[in-house]
């Protein structure tokens, strides 16, 4: 399977029969040339309602006809503008034809158009033979242990450029904390206040914790990862 890195939080997962993509911000994105034409998820997963996450989803999801998942309000406030959604709960496990996805928490806020949007979430997927744990914005917090030995994420996708979410420091920690031994560092240089050195960060996790790789791609940068339990 593909993971292609669209730049800030906007990542697809993709294998012969499926794609689906996290959080698609490409309009207004610096690192992203607009959205790309040949972009067709069957699922867009969003994991809260901010500007930088929810993105192009309207153009997207009318464009490929995909359903979007998302939590209940943020999936509800979509609907009225006529997209196919799923709303749902931290915890709620959703199945689709490519495997299947859960909400789980995150520590940060949702409002998009000027309401309330839910609770921000992450988001657990089982794709293709391949678990991927996205943290979503958020800091670091002790229950990403929990999550990972509820679900055991061989990827995992977190925030690293500080301000608005965690910072590198909190990043390593969690990396420790869900133990995947992949890593794909997200929402870091999109602006000047999320501006860190990425090459510092994966050396010094690399130094600390030999066993996991951080995948940082640039933006249209594709990794291929083949299933350990395909
Ligand atoms: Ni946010
Ligand atoms: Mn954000």
């Amino acid at each position: 399977m593909k993971f292609h890195y669209h730049g800030h939080s906007a990542l697809s997962l993709s294998d012969q029969q499926s794609e689906i993509v996290f959080d698609p911000f490409f309009t207004g994105n610096p690192s992203a040339s607009g959205l790309p034409d040949d972009l067709k998820p069957r699922t867009i997963l969003l994991t809260h309602g901010h500007e930088d996450h929810v993105g192009d989803t309207e153009a997207l999801a009318k464009r490929a006809d995909a359903t979007v998942v998302a939590v209940y309000e943020l999936a509800g406030h979509l609907e009225k503008k006529g997209l196919k959604t799923i709303g749902c709960g931290l915890g709620g496990r959703v199945k689709h034809d490519w495997g299947w996805s859960k909400m789980v928490p995150a520590f940060h806020s949702s409002s998009y158009e000027g309401q309330y949007m839910g609770m921000p979430a992450g988001i657990v997927v089982d794709f293709a033979g391949v678990r991927v744990y996205n943290t979503g914005d958020t800091c670091v917090f002790g229950d990403m242990k929990l999550i990972a030995e509820l679900y055991q994420p061989e990827v995992l996708i977190l925030p690293v450029g500080g301000h608005f979410t965690m910072d590198v420091y909190e990043a390593k920690k969690a990396i420790g904390l869900v133990g995947a031994k992949t890593v794909i560092p997200v929402h870091y240089n999109t602006w000047p206040p999320l501006a860190i050195d990425i090459d510092a960060f994966k050396a010094e996790v690399e130094k600390a914790q030999p066993e996991v790789t951080v995948h940082a791609l640039k933006p249209g940068e594709v990794l291929e990862l083949s299933p350990a339990r395909a």
